[in-house]
């Protein structure tokens, strides 16, 4: 009820709020990377696989891409991601050695669930999940497990829920590191710095509304959007335009950016915005000149860019800039921009934000 909302107009908004106090939450009593972290087992189970299998749906799919990133980078495990609907029904090459992470809000999906049995039932029993329900199906069928504390998410359209999953296999991506022999001292106590400064980081996104909303009032007249991202933040830009989709029913699409040429600018007009994402990190040029790709087609550029970008606001470039640069655990930041475009423009164009259409907040049945 609205006692329940407070200064808030939809469950999705006071979510998006809740965010830093929930990432907080979930890495709560989080001083030093050790794998008890995820279960008694877990130590053994770490030293035991030599590689990583993501299995989800929808936006926690999103946050298993993410990690594919973070792991491969920083553990040097090699990891596959797989829709759940997917792999349940395919032939694939199972590897006893490999460790399978479900990763679900719910915990009660059903293709998840069922993905996860399929993967059991080809021998690979080094199950964990990353779940925000400590009572749900998943945990239980699960050897290891870590709970995010993202609460109980109400809008339709996951957000919180997302950010904490993405703060868990953070950690897990440490964690891996560590017991690979990854991770010296002195990164660790780095990395911990940086998740303990996240809520702090992610307020002073979240402080960046009022520009959010005056671009959400151009979005809510057209009716396609492209995203753009490269290296860990394409994953952002898939669950930007996932979140503008669900919920405002613009027709929106993610690429890479690298991808652009090949397909994608056949539909850049002056009518396509294209929100790019920009991180100040080693594809930064390489995504300028992909944006100038898009201006010379005269398409609309939304940019959120890091304070030292040097990317400035001109004709058909509209710039938001992000407060900080954040490194590895940029993708948290930067997906909170686009999950307030998102609610700014469905808002905008009054939909039913917290139960869009056709869509179900958990998906029990296949
Ligand atoms: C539904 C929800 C999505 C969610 C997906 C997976 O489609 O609307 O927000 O990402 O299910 O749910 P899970 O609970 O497994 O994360």
């Amino acid at each position: 009820g609205a006692a329940e909302l407070g200064p808030y107009r939809h469950y999705m908004q006071k979510e998006i709020f809740e965010q830093p106090r929930v990432v907080g939450d979930t890495l709560e009593g989080v001083t030093g990377i050790m794998p008890e972290l995820f279960g008694d087992q877990a130590f053994r189970v770490f030293k035991e696989i030599d590689r990583v299998l993501i299995l989800a749906c929808g936006t926690s799919y999103y946050a298993g891409l993410t990690a594919k990133y973070w792991i491969e980078s920083v553990a040097k495990l090699p990891v596959n991601v797989e829709i759940a609907s997917e792999y349940r029904y395919r032939d694939s090459v199972p590897h006893p050695n490999t460790l399978v992470v479900t990763i679900s809000q719910s915990g009660e999906t059903a293709d998840t669930l069922a993905a996860l049995k399929h993967a059991r039932s080809l021998g690979m029993t080094n199950t964990l999940t990353i779940c925000n329900v400590s009572t749900s199906a998943m945990v239980r069928e699960c050897k290891l497990a870590y709970i995010t504390r993202a609460g109980v998410e109400v809008g339709v359209a996951s957000t919180k829920a997302f950010t904490t999953q993405l703060a868990a296999l953070f950690l897990l991506t440490l964690t891996l590191a560590q017991v690979n022999g990854r991770l010296t001292d002195e990164q660790e106590a780095n990395y911990l710095k940086q998740m303990r400064h996240l809520p702090v980081a992610l307020s002073s996104v979240l402080a960046l509304e009022p520009q959010v909303i005056a671009w959400a009032e151009e979005f809510a007249r057209k009716e396609n959007a492209l995203f753009l991202g490269r290296g860990i933040h394409y994953p952002i830009a898939l669950e930007g335009a996932l979140k503008l989709k669900e919920i405002s029913y613009i027709h929106a699409e993610a690429y890479p950016a690298g991808e652009l040429k090949h397909g994608p600018l056949a539909l850049v007009t002056e009518e396509m915005p294209v929100v790019t994402i920009a991180p100040n990190d080693a594809l930064l040029e390489k995504l300028k000149s992909n944006m100038q790709e898009v201006r010379a087609r005269g398409g609309q550029l939304y940019v959120f860019a890091d304070v030292d970008t040097h990317i400035t606001s001109g004709e058909g470039l509209h710039v938001i800039r992000l407060p900080e640069h954040y490194g590895l655990l940029s993708p948290i930041l930067h997906v909170a921009a686009l999950q307030l475009l998102a609610y700014h423009t469905a808002l905008a164009r009054g939909t039913d934000v917290d139960k869009p259409r056709n869509l179900a907040k958990s998906v029990t049945v296949e």
